[in-house]
């Protein structure tokens, strides 16, 4: 499936993040701190925003957040292309590491692209997290970080 990628508001993004993230939450709870100043990329299919990711840089890592892929749309190959662009976003900005904290329904879709665990698994609203992390500069990362 051909997606066009562009850098999109944070005020985009929150439709999708609410209906297939947190749609039994108030919008709000959707948003996050520093939205304001991270990088917010969505996948066009046409005219239908169907998949949105957000990228928070931090230093010399940066962080994936808010990762969405409409419901019809999903195991389409959207989010892989979502991914590469993410990745290759961070590298170019300079970032050695990417992380993220990861559904655990959503591990195996990261572990494809080198994200491996680090840190306790956690819970948030129920659902089990885990931070997965990811290299871009070669150098191996601690796995308790
Ligand atoms: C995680 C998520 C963003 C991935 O987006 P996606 O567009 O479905 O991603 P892809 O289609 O590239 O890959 C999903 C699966 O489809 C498979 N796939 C990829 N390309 C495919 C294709 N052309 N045809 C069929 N299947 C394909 C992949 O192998 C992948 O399998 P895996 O889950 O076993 O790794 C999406 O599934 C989603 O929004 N899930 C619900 C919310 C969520 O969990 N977000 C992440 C929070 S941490």
């Amino acid at each position: 499936m051909q997606v066009q990628i562009v850098q999109i508001s944070a005020k985009d993004t929150l439709p999708l993040r609410h209906s297939v993230l947190w749609p039994n939450h108030p919008v709000d709870f959707s948003r996050v701190e520093g939205d304001e100043s991270a990088q917010h990329f969505g996948a066009y299919l046409g005219p239908d925003l169907v998949c949105v990711l957000s990228l928070f840089t931090e230093g010399t890592s940066a962080r994936i957040r808010k990762f969405a892929t409409r419901p019809d749309c999903q195991g389409q190959g959207i989010g892989t292309q979502m991914m590469r662009h993410a990745l290759a976003t961070a590298a170019d900005g300079g970032a050695g590491r990417v992380w993220l904290s990861a559904r655990e329904s959503a591990m195996p879709f990261y572990a494809r692209f080198g994200f491996q665990p680090f840190g306790e698994p956690a819970l948030k609203e129920g659902q089990p997290y885990r931070k997965m992390q990811v290299s871009l500069s070669g150098q191996s990362l601690a796995s308790s970080a």
